[in-house]
């Protein structure tokens, strides 16, 4: 699959956002080494803290369907300007998918492209546990 075609899903996964709270609309598209998509959107309850970003649902039901290995994520918001992941979400990231390529995108389809490397250098994993 083309990033341009990569993009425009996650562009069409943010629509499934539920951001009543915010108004700011996630959509997330991991791909895995075995080529399978996986969506993610954000979500938000009215318990705030429990809102959970488009890159960890994504992630975790991957994971969840036992994928282990994956290439790059692609990360659209509802901003004019690219939209890098919180700190909770690098750090899950990081640990479940390693050092992927991340493709941030506005919402105009334009995209700034970084790495999980970039984005947390000297992060912390199961590496650093004795
Ligand atoms: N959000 C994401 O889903 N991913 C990000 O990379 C940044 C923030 C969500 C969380 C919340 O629902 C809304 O955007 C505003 O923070």
């Amino acid at each position: 699959m083309t990033i341009e075609q990569l993009i425009k899903i996650a562009l069409q996964t943010r629509e499934s956002a539920v951001a009543p709270f915010s108004q700011f609309k996630v959509g997330a598209v991991l791909v895995a080494k075995t080529d399978r998509l996986y969506h993610g959107c954000n979500i938000e309850t009215s318990s705030f803290g429990l809102t959970i970003c488009a890159e960890r649902v994504a992630i975790f039901k991957a994971v969840s369907e036992g994928e282990r290995e994956f290439k790059s994520i692609f990360i659209a918001s509802d901003a004019d300007r690219f939209t890098p992941p919180c700190g909770a979400c690098r750090q899950v990231l990081w640990e479940l998918a390693g050092n992927i390529e991340v493709f941030m995108i506005d919402r105009s389809g334009n995209y700034q492209k970084s790495t999980m490397q970039e984005l947390l250098p000297f992060g912390f994993d199961k590496s650093y546990l004795i």
